[in-house]
């Protein structure tokens, strides 16, 4: 039993920043940028939160399926850029969207953050117990980028999107993991406190992990790069052999927009020719769980996802997680 999207949403918000841009103030140009990640504009959010960016989007959804917010039974929201601590974003956007009653999530699992709510969603839809889903996926990576570190701060951005999904009896496989001794590669730590009690200092983190600011992202790009690469067709393969069906009967694949290097070594494991891949990291860079619904709604609104389309959501990302859906639309 699988899927079926009945809207798409998405944000992406205005102020749009060109590789350029970072010239002014790293040692870097515009041609490293696009030549090692295909990267060439990102949208940075300017004065407005998370939960907002993701409210839009899921207003988007409800309105492209023409379905009434207090319809949603479930709201599983995803995202590594939490505007709080408590409560959840799921709950403010449960608000924001006017839904009086409805079950409120949020997931952490990075940029396979919304391959994981999608798979999480579909469970509570088959049991039957949810009929409407909403998945929002909203990331401001910009609060988290550190703009010294020219290694990483180019390579991300921010936006949102929404899936409203209901259950049906089409194909649908996934397959989801995590490889937690590999959490020190890329990280983000939040800011520690002294309290009145304590007699020591703040902890230190384990060993493993280097002596980074605190708030900001850390990535050692070669690792991930290496996981990704490998994570990646293996996850897909997984999954679709879980459901005894050939990587090669997807028709499209969305894949996390972190780097279009990682994508096309990806594909090529998979034997997916790049004619079935759909891109669009050179316009929003990496956004985190939001890059794979907002590529999806994208490549739903130009006419790539018609019925009958097997297609593969697959991403990875901090934890380090990973995650691959296959469904018919
Ligand atoms: N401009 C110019 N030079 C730079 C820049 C920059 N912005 N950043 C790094 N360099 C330099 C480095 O300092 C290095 O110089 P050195 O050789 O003198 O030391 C040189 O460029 C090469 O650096 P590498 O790290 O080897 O470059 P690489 O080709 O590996 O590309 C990149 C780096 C793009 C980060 C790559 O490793 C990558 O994509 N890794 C995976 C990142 C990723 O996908 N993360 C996703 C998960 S994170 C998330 O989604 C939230």
């Amino acid at each position: 039993m699988g899927i079926k999207i009945l809207g798409m949403g998405s944000y992406i918000p205005p102020l749009c920043v060109e590789n350029e841009a970072f010239t002014s103030f790293l040692d870097t140009s515009d041609e490293w940028i696009t030549s090692r990640s295909g990267i060439k504009t990102r949208h940075i959010a300017d004065g407005e939160l998370t939960v907002e960016m993701g409210v839009k989007a899921a207003k988007g959804a409800l309105r492209d399926a023409g379905v009434e917010p207090d319809d949603v039974d479930l709201i599983i929201f995803s995202t590594v850029t939490a505007d709080f601590y408590s409560p959840s974003m799921a709950c403010i956007a449960q608000s924001g969207l006017g839904i009086e009653e409805c079950m409120c999530i949020d997931v952490n699992c990075a940029c396979a953050g919304c391959v994981y709510a999608i798979d999480m969603a579909r469970r509570y839809l088959v049991s039957g117990d949810v009929k409407k889903a909403l998945v929002i996926s909203s990331e401001r990576l910009s609060q988290i980028t550190n703009y010294e570190d020219r290694s990483t701060c180019v390579l991300f951005g921010d936006g949102a999107a929404a899936y409203l999904l209901e259950k049906s009896d089409a194909f649908y496989t996934s397959y989801m993991g995590a490889d937690g001794t590999g959490a020190h590669l890329l990280f983000a730590r939040r800011p520690e406190k002294k309290t009145v009690f304590m007699e020591h200092d703040v902890p230190a983190l384990p060993e493993e992990y280097v002596d980074w600011p605190d708030g900001v992202l850390y990535m050692d790009g070669r690792e991930v790069y290496k996981f990704a690469t490998r994570i990646m067709p293996r996850a897909v393969e997984k999954a679709a052999e879980k459901a005894g069906v050939s990587t090669e009967s997807i028709d499209l694949l969305i894949p996390h927009q972190a780097n279009i290097r990682i994508i096309k070594t990806a594909a090529q494991k998979l034997h997916i020719p790049m004619e079935k891949v759909f891109c669009n990291l050179d316009k929003y860079a990496n956004t985190s769980s939001a890059s794979i619904p907002i590529a999806c709604e994208e490549a739903r609104r130009l006419g790539r996802m018609p019925s009958g389309t097997r297609v593969c959501l697959v991403g990875f990302g901090a934890g380090l997680t990973y995650g691959a859906v296959i469904f018919d639309v």
